[in-house]
């Protein structure tokens, strides 16, 4: 009898273990996550009612759903010219720094997000796209299908969301040709996208041309990246259930490279540049998060970094040159003729030279081909626009001195703390002096324990 409960307490506790809700997985010993980890990757999935196939089919698989992008209500008065940047503002009061996916679910309508910044933003796309190629924009071989269907998506939502702005003409839909089926936005009877243009830029791309012209150097991740403000990085599922970065058009990201990323995984891309506490607090949960992320639910997500120049692109002044450096060590890449020719980073002398970039990322699986699109806006400000904001100064000294060392590193805290702390607590002083910033009985800034967004 003893032996038979030990069994069954045993396969008690197993079961239990293996089948925790991911939420509760931090609570469970480090050395039995792996085990744990490895284990749900196996997992024979579970299809339950009104789950879509993203459920049952094998790593590295995919049949094209049919999938209908909600109705997008089109921005009729939207304005190019007025219309000012989002203000995310996503950080938080400390004690404590927030190491989590800080993902929600991202509005059907607010995909790709246009605003005043867009002229600008687009001839910095298409001075890199010219001055840096493949260094630019590139799409790996075996991946090109992913990238016309990132492509053919995007174009059809700027043309319904901003209709004033582009507008697309499509082949003619036969049943029997795929490449004629139409995408999520426009339906597939609408055929695919075959030329759009940009009233904004003057712009005209007519891809069946653009296709035959540019033969085997056409990517479609080009003219993606051209048309919008956002870096586009497409992520592809290999066999064994990993994301790689397979196609992707980034021009704007300032302190990291397409060409050390492309190919890797979610992993690799990480790790290899050091986010702090990638394994312990988000290897995991973003893995798991990729593999089950379905069709109908995109979402999106927010950061922050701070950077001592006014470069969009590439903080040369944050990094040092762009070419001669390396992702591993931060520092001049090996083999370097002169190691002196590496302007290696020093902290800035002056407040006004810092400014503040804040990501909003957003990520969609595609229907056709089931890649996920990872879109990237950079939403740049110096900081002392910022801190005229009621509420600014306060919560962004206090934000960081929440991080800890390894995440005050990663941000390069050390190149701009010594003279962006002491004029944000300056700053914060005078708000509350003017009654911009209210405090309570006890003498705490009201809204201070505030946990979700916007704070
Ligand atoms: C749920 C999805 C994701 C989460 C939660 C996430 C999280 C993070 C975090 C926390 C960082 C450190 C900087 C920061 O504070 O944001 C980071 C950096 C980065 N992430 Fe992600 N990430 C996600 C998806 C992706 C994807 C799909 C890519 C594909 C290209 C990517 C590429 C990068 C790169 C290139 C960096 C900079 C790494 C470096 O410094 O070299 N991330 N990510």
């Amino acid at each position: 009898m003893l032996p038979v409960l030990a069994l069954l307490l045993l396969a008690a506790v197993c079961w239990v273990a293996y089948n925790l809700p991911k939420e509760y997985l931090e609570y469970v010993p480090k050395s039995m996550r792996n085990a744990i980890h490895k284990h749900l990757r196996a997992r024979p999935r579970v299809v339950r009612a009104q789950e879509t196939r993203t459920e049952t089919r094998k790593f590295g698989e995919w049949t094209a759903e049919h999938f209908n992008y909600p109705d997008i209500e089109p921005w009729s008065d939207f304005d190019v010219e007025t219309v000012k940047p989002i203000p995310y503002r996503p950080f938080r009061w400390g004690p404590t720094y927030p190491i989590t996916l800080g993902i929600g679910s991202m509005p059907w309508n607010h995909w790709i997000e246009l605003d005043n910044q867009y002229r600008g933003t687009v001839a910095i796309r298409k001075q890199r796209t010219q001055d840096r190629g493949d260094k630019a924009h590139r799409t790996q071989p075996g991946f090109m299908a992913q990238a016309e269907e990132c492509l053919s998506e995007i174009c059809s939502f700027l043309a319904k969301r901003y209709p004033h702005c582009f507008s697309v003409t499509h082949v003619p839909y036969d049943a029997t040709i795929q490449e004629t089926w139409g995408n999520s936005i426009d339906g597939a009877l609408a055929g695919a996208v075959a030329s759009i243009t940009n009233r904004i830029t003057g712009d005209v791309y007519n891809f069946d041309r653009l296709r035959c012209e540019e033969g085997s150097s056409w990517n479609p991740m080009k003219y993606a990246g051209l048309l919008q403000q956002d870096d586009l990085a497409v992520m592809v599922e290999d066999e064994n259930g990993e994301y790689r970065f397979q196609a992707g058009s980034i021009c704007t990201a300032g302190f990291w490279r397409l060409e050390d990323k492309i190919g890797c995984t979610l992993h690799e891309i990480h790790t290899r540049g050091k986010v702090p506490q990638f394994e312990t607090k988000l290897k995991f949960s973003m893995e798991r998060f990729f593999q089950k992320q379905k069709v109908n639910a995109p979402v999106q997500r927010n950061n922050y970094f701070f950077q001592i120049d006014d470069q969009l692109s590439w903080s040369e002044h944050t990094n040092g040159p762009e070419d001669m450096w390396d992702q591993a060590t931060k520092g001049p890449a090996e083999g370097l003729s002169r190691v002196t020719d590496f302007t290696t980073p020093r902290p800035t002398d002056s407040f006004d030279k810092v400014w503040f970039r804040t990501e909003r990322q957003t990520l969609r699986r595609l229907p056709k081909t089931g890649c996920i699109l990872f879109t990237i806006r950079t939403y740049f400000h110096p900081v002392r626009d910022l801190v005229q904001e009621p509420g600014v100064p306060g919560r962004l000294a206090d934000a960081i001195r929440s991080w800890p060392e390894d995440v005050n590193e990663y941000k390069a805290g050390p190149l701009y703390n010594d003279v962006l702390l002491p004029r944000l607590d300056e700053l914060h002083a005078e708000q509350i002096k003017k009654g911009l910033v209210q405090l309570d009985a006890e003498g705490e800034v009201l809204g201070r324990a505030v946990r979700t967004y916007p704070f």
